[in-house]
């Protein structure tokens, strides 16, 4: 594996493999081993034109523990505010000896432009680009889901017959976009609930079953549910529910929560908006996987830079190659 750039073009063999893995790095984390020797003398450059804490927490953390060095760049602050370009903030980050970039970048497209322009040799790792995708995340949460539903015996398991319901701002989503194309590559049954106005308009194309209402979707029972954050930040007014409205309709309240069954699980991949999307009686219920996402990201994180840099990936394909 040369670039993770999205699931979209992950196949079934190298998701299982990149999850599976992350069962071996969580497990190293189990038995308290704070540092793995895999990565010393690498060099990983976290390059985010996008606010973060999760996910740039978490890589950092990852290549840590794989005893890489890393760099943090945040736009902010640097000479990207007076104008210097993508191709010359990453030629620059090349010369000082990256050997993976893992990129965060509002326009969705941006991590395969730097993995397929030839401008640097690393290898690239999305971290999320505009609304397009976000690998990372989508894997984590299908380690979470694999993770509560079969313990201890999740090495070598899909998600053949777990059914998960998507609930919320669907249209701005990277995370529902991964997740969508992951899960219903390991076989989950995908289901999204949004209001109309936020179900993008190529959802037809999409492999998943699209509902309006909430308690609908919940009436069946399924095995996950998970909350999207409202992007207030990409909203356009004239077509977003009030805030109130949404909440009442769309919303994870605690009686819609404790109505589920006691093994459905409530994901969120953060930063959640408390009372808006999700209630704080949903969100910090034993039903909630939010902390287990958040600690089960450093595992999938270890496990994609371990096959990005140290050559052990199923095969040399590189989904960016691929594509056209
Ligand atoms: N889930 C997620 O991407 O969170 P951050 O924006 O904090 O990285």
């Amino acid at each position: 594996m040369r670039h993770l750039l999205d699931t979209r073009t992950l196949s079934r063999e190298d998701a299982l493999r990149i999850l599976d893995v992350a069962e071996d790095m969580a497990d190293t984390q189990r038995r308290e081993v704070k540092k793995l020797p895999t990565l010393r003398g690498k060099t990983v450059v976290n390059l985010f034109f996008e606010d973060s804490t999760r996910t740039r927490i978490s890589f950092e953390a990852a290549a840590k523990r794989l005893s890489a060095d890393v760099i943090n760049f945040s736009a902010k602050g640097s000479s990207v505010s007076k104008g210097e370009s993508l191709q010359d903030t990453a030629q620059t980050l090349q010369a000082m000896g990256a050997d993976a970039v893992v990129i965060r970048h509002g326009a969705s497209g941006a991590p395969r432009t730097l993995a397929t322009s030839g401008w640097i040799s690393a290898g690239v790792v999305n971290a999320g680009d505009g609304t397009h995708e976000h690998p990372t995340q989508a894997l984590l949460d299908a380690f979470t889901i694999r993770k509560r539903r079969f313990g201890a015996d999740s090495r070598g398991r899909d998600l053949a017959g777990i059914r998960v319901t998507i609930v919320g701002d669907v249209l701005h989503s990277r995370v529902a976009r991964s997740n969508v194309w992951l899960l219903t590559t390991l076989g989950a049954h995908v289901t999204l609930v949004s209001p109309p106005t936020l179900v993008p308009q190529d959802v037809s194309r999409w492999p998943v079953e699209v509902l309006y209402g909430l308690d609908e979707a919940l009436a069946r029972e399924p095995d996950a549910v998970m909350m999207l954050r409202i992007q207030l930040e990409r909203m356009n007014a004239a077509y977003f529910p009030t805030e109130r409205e949404y909440s009442r309709i769309w919303g994870l309240d605690a009686r819609r929560a404790s109505a589920l069954p006691a093994d459905t699980m409530v994901l969120h991949p953060g930063p959640m908006n408390r009372g808006l999307e999700i209630s704080a009686e949903a969100a910090d219920s034993a039903r909630s996987t939010v902390l287990e996402q958040v600690a089960n990201g450093v595992s999938v994180r270890m496990a994609a830079l371990y096959l990005l840099l140290a050559g052990a990936g199923p095969d040399d394909r590189n989904a960016a190659d691929e594509e056209s």
